[in-house]
């Protein structure tokens, strides 16, 4: 992989996960594997690991699909299937779904029993080349999005593209933005190669190669500092505003797809570069109108720009809070911790409300 990083994890991506999924499995007594999925991917994606040897072992918990699923009771759930049918630390746990079943089933395998190994198989591009990868487990709890969870490592993650056959054309394109941001931070070889990617017919021998080097780009940056104290942020570009997009959309009752709202936040946060790390203006407004060419426009209203602020802040009363971001001084390059105050984001709410009217 020319000019892309090793991977540290261990991330194996394949046109046989059968195959490697099975390699895995001769290290693990057979009566002590389970396969972990949600509705969808039982019925959609399971056949792709059906031929696995070793597969007819498995004692197999389905739960609900669906981000409103990702919640207590059905980390409890697994927890009780894995505790009642003789899960122990000699044990096996594979996450079968999207992001929102490998960050529960990996929440529920590192918690278990203090712990147990657990292989991924990512089955949306979100999970493919975000969710599935970089340790972060967990579920939402108390109206808030993973404030519960834990950092752990599966034991690998098994990327198979064939799996996004059944993908919706939504789907495709929410995981396609993290891909987006992944240049975007880090390489504008990569950007040019997800830019140049056909959405309209999609071949999934091509985006193999993308993904491969775009996971390894986000394994870089967790292998550096797992624990997200100082490089790993570089992740949350677009992030911020971003999330504010997506719980005011989710407020009024039009929720949006994470990675349509990490897209319009890396609008906002672009303009923002500019402003505080002098990213060319004329850059901004290219990638601008490319990104809604992809993600349409979204309108959005001056008497919103104080409630999105709140949301970025996380704090009704504190006033003149300022807000943390990660911006690109030019594409590829990121500056981690850059403090900008409300004119600055109110600024940049502006320039997206412009673009997008
Ligand atoms: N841990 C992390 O670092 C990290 C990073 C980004 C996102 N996330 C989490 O990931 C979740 C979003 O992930 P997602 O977009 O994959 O959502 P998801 O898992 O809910 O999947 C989206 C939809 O696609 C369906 N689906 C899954 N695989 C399919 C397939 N192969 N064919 C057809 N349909 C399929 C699912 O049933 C669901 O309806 C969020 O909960 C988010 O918090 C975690
Ligand atoms: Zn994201």
């Amino acid at each position: 992989m020319n000019n892309y990083p090793e991977y540290h994890a261990s991330i194996t991506v394949t046109r046989e996960v059968e195959n490697e999924l099975g390699k895995i499995l001769t290290r693990y007594p057979e009566d002590k594997l389970f396969l972990v999925t949600e509705t969808n991917c039982d019925k959609l994606c399971r056949s792709l690991i059906r031929q696995t040897p070793g597969f007819e072992n498995f004692k197999k918990v389905v739960i609900p699909a669906g981000e409103e699923n990702k919640k207590l009771s059905s980390v409890e759930r697994i927890w009780l299937f894995l505790s009642q049918n003789g899960a122990d630390r000699k044990s096996l746990i594979v996450n079968l779904g999207g992001g929102m079943l490998t960050d529960i089933g990996s929440f529920a395998a590192s918690t278990i029993k203090r712990g147990m190994d657990f292989v991924n198989i990512p089955t949306t591009l979100l999970a493919q080349v975000d969710a599935s990868v970089g340790g972060k487990t967990g579920f939402n709890f108390n109206g808030l999005k993973n404030e519960i969870g834990v950092i752990n490592q599966p034991v690998n993650v098994l990327i198979d593209t064939r799996f996004l056959r059944t993908i919706d054309s939504p789907n495709f394109i929410s995981g396609y933005a993290e891909m987006i941001k992944h240049g975007l931070i880090y390489s504008s070889e990569h950007l040019e190669e997800v830019r140049n990617f056909d959405l309209n017919n999609p071949d999934l021998e091509i985006l193999r190669g993308i993904i491969a080097r775009s996971v390894a780009i986000k394994d870089s940056f967790v292998f550096r500092d797992p624990n997200e104290r100082n490089i790993r942020k570089a992740l949350n570009f677009g992030h911020t505003i971003g999330h504010a997009f997506e719980s005011l959309a989710l407020e009024s009752g039009h929720p949006i797809l994470h990675g349509y709202a990490v897209a319009f936040g890396m609008i906002a946060e672009l303009y923002l570069s500019h402003k505080v790390c002098a990213l060319p203006i004329e850059i901004v407004a290219e990638l601008t109108n490319w990104l809604i060419s992809v993600y349409g426009k979204y309108a959005i209203e001056e008497n919103q720009y104080e409630g999105l602020y709140q949301l970025m802040t996380h704090d009704k009363k504190n006033e003149g809070a300022r807000v943390n971001f990660t911006l690109i001084p030019a594409v590829g390059e990121v500056a981690i911790n850059q403090n900008c105050d409300k004119d600055l984001i109110f600024g940049a709410l502006d320039y997206f409300k412009k673009m997008n009217s």
